[in-house]
C-alpha cells in the first residue's frame, strides 16, 4: 500500500461515473450562481470580522481552487483563466483581512472567470475520467458545496434573507416532533474509525481505518432542543455561576415570548425543535450543569451508522467531544491545507449535517472540524449519561 503523500489519492476509489459528477457539480455551481447572481452591489461588502468573507472573494476562491486543482495540475506555473488568480485567491496566501481591503475583479468579471473553468470540466465530463481526474473533480465539488454552506450560515449571522433552499425541508426535519428523550445503549464494543482504501472519495484526515475500543455509553436519541437550553438558561445553577451562559445571539425575548431568528425572519421559539447555534464551550457548560457529556466522534459515528432509525436527526453538525486530531496512518493529501494546519488542538470534531449540506458529504466517515468558540455555523449537540 501507498501512503506517499502525492499518490494515496490514487486510492481512493471507486469514483462515480463521469455523468454524476457532471450532475454534482451542475447543482453545486447553479447554487453558487444563484446566490452571487442576486446580490446586489450593498450586499457585496460584509462587515469585517472573522467569521465572514467578501462574497466576491468566496466566488473567485472557490473557482480558483476548481481551476488550480482541476486544470493546473495543482502548480501555480500553469496559467490560469484570471490574471492574478493565485494572488488573489489562494486562501493560504492571502490574509483573511486583505481580503476587504484588496481590489477584486468585477461580479460580471468573476461570474464570467467561473463559467470558463466549470464549463471546462464539464467538456472533460463528457468522456470517461480516470481516478486522478475524480479525485480533484470531487476535491473541488465537495470544496464548493462546503462554501455553499458558508454562505447560508454567513447569511444567517448577517440577519439577510436565506440565500438559497435548503437541501431538507426546514418545517419538516428542524421541528423535531415532539418526542421523549431515549438513551440508547450501546454495549462494549470494538469498531472502526476511519476510511479504508475502496471506500470511494475521503478526505486526508479519515487515514486510515483502524479499530477502537469503544466501552459501553448510554446516548440521547434526541438532539439538545430550544426547551431544554432555555430551561438551562433559566436554572438556579446557571444563574448563579459569575458568568453565567446567556442565550444564543439569534435569541431575543419580548415580554414573555421568546423569539429566534432564522435568517430574515423572527419565529416564535420552537421548544421542541434542536437548539442550534451553540458554541463548543457552551455545549459543555450546558453538559456539566445536567451531569451529562458530549458523545466523543466514535460514539457519535456509531449512532449516526445505525440503519434501524430509532435516534432523531438533528439537522445540524453536531459538537462531539473530540479534539480534531490525526488518526493514526494520516498523511496530507495534495492540498495540504485541508487538515494538517488545524491539528493545534483549538479545533472540534462535529459529525451529521446541516439542512445546507447536501446528501454526498453527508458520510458517517466525514469528519467537520470548527473552533471550539464558534457558533455561527448550522451546529448542536445530544449528551451521554455519564
Ligand atoms: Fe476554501
Amino acid at each position: 500500500m501507498s501512503e506517499s503523500l502525492s499518490n494515496d489519492y490514487l486510492l481512493y476509489a471507486p469514483h462515480p461515473p463521469a455523468s454524476t459528477l457532471a450532475q454534482w457539480l451542475e447543482e453545486c455551481n447553479h447554487i453558487t450562481r444563484q446566490i452571487l447572481s442576486n446580490i446586489s452591489v450593498a450586499d457585496q461588502m460584509v462587515p469585517q470580522i472573522n467569521i465572514l468573507n467578501p462574497p466576491l472573494w468566496e466566488l473567485g476562491h472557490l473557482t480558483w481552487f476548481h481551476e488550480f486543482w482541476v486544470h493546473r495540475d495543482g502548480q501555480e506555473s500553469k496559467p490560469s483563466f484570471m490574471k492574478n488568480a493565485d494572488y488573489l485567491f489562494n486562501s493560504s496566501e492571502m490574509a483573511h483581512q486583505d481580503r476587504w481591503s484588496t481590489p477584486m475583479p468585477s461580479l460580471d468579471k468573476l461570474l464570467e472567470y467561473n463559467h470558463r473553468v466549470i464549463g471546462s470540466t464539464q467538456d472533460l465530463l463528457r468522456a470517461p475520467i480516470d481516478n486522478k481526474a475524480a479525485y480533484f473533480i470531487q476535491l473541488a465539488i465537495f470544496h464548493q458545496d462546503m462554501h455553499n454552506e458558508a454562505f447560508a450560515y454567513m447569511w444567517q449571522t448577517m440577519g439577510r434573507s436565506m440565500p438559497f433552499a435548503p437541501f431538507a425541508a426546514f418545517t419538516s426535519t428542524s421541528k423535531l416532533e415532539a418526542k421523549a428523550r431515549d438513551w440508547i445503549h450501546f454495549p462494549k464494543s470494538t469498531i472502526q474509525a476511519g476510511s479504508e482504501q475502496g471506500s470511494g472519495f475521503i478526505f486526508d484526515n479519515e487515514k486510515w481505518a483502524h479499530s477502537i475500543d469503544l466501552p459501553a455509553f448510554n446516548i440521547a436519541s434526541t438532539p439538545v432542543t430550544n426547551g431544554d437550553y432555555l430551561e438551562f438558561l433559566e436554572s438556579p445553577v446557571n444563574l448563579a455561576q459569575s458568568t453565567p451562559v446567556g442565550p444564543p445571539s439569534h435569541w431575543k425575548q419580548e415580554g414573555d415570548t421568546w423569539l429566534e431568528r432564522f435568517f430574515n425572519e423572527w419565529l416564535p421559539l420552537n421548544r421542541a425543535s434542536a437548539v442550534r447555534h451553540i458554541s463548543h464551550l457552551d455545549a459543555q457548560r450546558f453538559c456539566e450543569c445536567h451531569q451529562v457529556r458530549l458523545p466523543n466522534e466514535h460514539e457519535l459515528s456509531l449512532l449516526m451508522s445505525q440503519k434501524q432509525r430509532n435516534w432523531q436527526s438533528s439537522n445540524l453538525w453536531e459538537w462531539t467531544s473530540s479534539t480534531f486530531a490525526p488518526f493514526p496512518g494520516f498523511s496530507a493529501d495534495p492540498y495540504v491545507d485541508y487538515s494538517q494546519p488545524w491539528f493545534d488542538g483549538s479545533y472540534q470534531v462535529l459529525k451529521g449535517g446541516s439542512l445546507f449540506t447536501p446528501d454526498r458529504l453527508k458520510r458517517v466517515a466525514f469528519r467537520n472540524f470548527y473552533q471550539a468558540h464558534r457558533s455561527d455555523h448550522f451546529c448542536g449537540f445530544r449528551t451521554c449519561l455519564l
